[in-house]
């Protein structure tokens, strides 16, 4: 399954990822600079903060209350997409997913 990740200069990744994992360690499988997941996934550090693109916010769930807790903990700002990336686990119904890095 596909997942895309845009970056603020415009540089688009895109990676295949297997159902099961999640966004934050397939996007450092993939490289993606500004996901960095200090904490290694463990709802403490927000460094693996995304944007889901409009179109997929529904799919990829709302977060739950720790991650809306540490949503507002955010480096860049908080906007209506943001999710932690660890928090966010490849299904079919996420194929194809867009993801903005904020800057
Ligand atoms: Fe630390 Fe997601 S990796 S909160």
């Amino acid at each position: 399954m596909k997942v895309t990740w845009e970056l603020a200069d415009g540089q688009r990744i895109a990676a295949d990822v297997a159902a099961g994992e999640t966004l934050k360690d397939a996007a450092l499988a993939a490289n993606v600079p500004g996901v960095k997941g200090d904490c290694g996934g463990f709802l403490s550090c927000a460094t693996c903060h995304v944007v889901v693109a409009p179109d997929w916010v529904t799919a990829a769930g709302s977060a739950e209350d720790t991650e809306d807790d540490m949503l507002d903990m955010t480096e860049a700002v908080r906007e209506a997409g943001s999710r932690l990336s660890c928090q966010i686990v490849m299904s079919d119904v996420l194929d194809g997913i867009v993801l903005r890095v904020p800057q």
